[in-house]
């Protein structure tokens, strides 16, 4: 008879799986650890797991008789099919009260149904983000669960103790009901797509309007990390710029093709902003821009067809002083990231009204504060502005960012309209100007589209001098 000695199991050896079993074990649990390929339990209790306290099963009963109750089985296996297979095979297997959590990247949607499904067999369901890759897996990972509270009191020890701690806090805490989980870190990813496209034009601006090399580029990067920038994408691309390739002797960024691929969450992210009605355009952009990207073959075509401005009179960036611009860069870069991050809220704050959940926007800024791949220090400003106010509507406007975007506008105008005007392909500085202009406006140029809608499908309108929800209709061409 095999003892019930696990404090939480763990289903899938890849990567996160082990690394994740690595961390907790090194945190004092005791781990069970199965896999679909039973050899790698093997391979993995004889290896790396050899001296902790990971306890091997070669069959899921061995396995389930392993854990402690409530039960605690985590699955980290591919999302999508493994995880339903997983959760067939399990639920006959535990008891009323057992815990099931899916740690892997799954859509939230899926979420939803099996925690809907499992809590109708008295199973509770939980659907954790987990981000930080390889490394934060077993150092540390941000940890994003949501899904049936009453799983959370037996989960807290052991998620808040193996997650990354920044301030003496985990980067862990509970997100809300069904898919919520799994939905704070679609947006994560969203808000990470957006950040790395907005890095990536910092460094096309300095590099086609000042014509600075890679390193010089780095070393600005690294004076950037010390301010109000600071975080670890900021930080990694300081780094890759001074990296050199050992093949051709020529910097890294250099011999790279420049096409990104996706493995699709911006996407997700993006779809959702449009589903909920989130304006979350810089976002959407970041994700068309790696589209954009992907198109090379026509980009370089067109590139023979299609001219850009005429540079041959170059005398008005005469006075263009290279450390005036690069300041102003800086600050196009901050104002932009405030405001793909009031995207991000906003969206979910769009969301939780949407699907019924009350989300802890305070808690999910420090949930990303470490950990994670955005863990960006100005993530305590956001925790403090949603600390004083709870029901915030927009980042922008708590004081501190609305100062901070008012401070750095004249830079950040400055910085787009000089990319139109040198032909530089800025599209998310560009449209995080577009967000903030269009958000900051009590009156836009909706009126005329409402008029095109009643004059061509009789839509009709409101009036701006009746009550909202009063709708009328004009007859434009006076024919009957
Ligand atoms: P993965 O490559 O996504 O998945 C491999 C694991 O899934 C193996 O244990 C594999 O078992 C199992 N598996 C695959 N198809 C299966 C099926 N049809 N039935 C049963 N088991 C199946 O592993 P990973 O990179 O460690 O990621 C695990 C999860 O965490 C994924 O959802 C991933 O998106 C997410 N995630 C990954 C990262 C990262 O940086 N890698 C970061 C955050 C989150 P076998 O050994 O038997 O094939
Ligand atoms: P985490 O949250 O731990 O960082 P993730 O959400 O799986 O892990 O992925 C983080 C980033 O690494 C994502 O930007 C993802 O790229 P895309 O979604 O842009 O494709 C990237 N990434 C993760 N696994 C990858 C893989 N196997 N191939 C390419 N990119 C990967």
């Amino acid at each position: 008879v095999t003892e019930a000695q696990a404090d939480i199991g763990v289903i899938g050896l890849a990567v996160m799986g082990e690394n994740l079993i690595l961390n907790m074990a090194s945190k004092g649990f005791t781990v069970a650890a199965f896999n679909r390929t039973t050899s790698k339990v093997d391979d993995f209790v004889t290896g790396r797991a050899k001296g902790h306290t990971i306890l091997g099963a070669d069959d899921l009963p061995t396995f389930v008789s392993l854990l402690k109750k409530p039960r605690k089985v985590m699955l980290m296996v591919k999302a999508g099919p493994a995880v339903d297979a997983f959760i067939e095979m399990l639920a006959p297997l535990l008891d009323e009260g057992d815990i099931i959590i899916d740690g892997g990247n799954t859509h939230f949607p899926d979420t939803v149904r099996r925690e809907k499904a499992l809590s109708e067999q008295g199973l509770l369901f939980v659907g954790a983000g987990v981000s930080g890759g390889e490394e934060g897996a077993l150092t540390g990972p941000s940890i994003m669960p949501g899904g049936n509270p009453a799983a959370w009191p037996a989960l807290k020890p052991i998620f808040q103790t193996i997650a990354a701690q920044v301030h003496g806090q985990p980067c862990c805490d509970w997100v809300g009901d069904g898919g919520a989980g799994h939905f704070v870190k679609m947006v994560h990813n969203g808000i990470e797509y957006a950040d790395m496209q907005m890095i990536s034009e910092a460094y096309s601006l300095l590099s086609g309007v000042l014509h600075l090399s890679a390193s010089e580029i780095g070393m600005i990067f690294e004076e950037w990390n010390k301010g109000e920038l600071d975080s670890y994408l900021i930080e990694i691309t300081a780094e890759i710029l001074h990296k050199t390739d050992d093949e051709t002797g020529k910097p890294m960024v250099d011999v790279i093709l420049d096409t990104a691929g996706q493995k699709g969450t911006g996407k997700w992210t993006s779809v959702t902003a449009l589903d909920v009605g989130a304006p979350a355009n810089t976002i959407a952009e970041a994700v068309f821009a790696r589209i954009l990207s992907s198109l090379k073959d026509q980009r370089v075509a067109a590139s023979e067809v299609l001219r850009g401005p005429d540079l041959s009179d170059e005398g008005d960036f005469d006075t263009l002083d290279r450390a005036t611009f690069t300041e102003q860069v800086r600050r196009a870069l901050y104002a932009s990231k405030i405001c793909s991050y009031a995207q991000g809220f906003q969206m979910m704050e769009l969301a939780a009204a949407e699907y019924g959940w009350t989300l802890n926007f305070g808690a999910i800024a420090q949930m990303w504060r470490g950990g994670c791949i955005i863990r960006a220090a100005f993530l305590d400003k956001i925790k403090a502005a949603f600390d004083q106010n709870a029901a915030l509507p927009n980042l922008l406007l708590d004081a501190y960012f609305t100062q901070a975007v008012d401070g750095a506008q004249g830079a950040w105008r400055q910085v787009v309209a000089t990319s139109a005007l040198r032909g530089v392909w800025t599209p998310a500085f560009s449209s995080a100007l577009a967000y903030y202009d269009g958000y900051r406006q009590a009156r836009l140029s909706a009126n005329i589209l409402q008029a095109q809608r009643d004059y061509f499908g009789a839509h009709t309108y409101e009036r701006v001098d009746k009550p909202r929800g009063e709708f009328f209709h004009t007859n434009w061409t006076g024919r009957g």
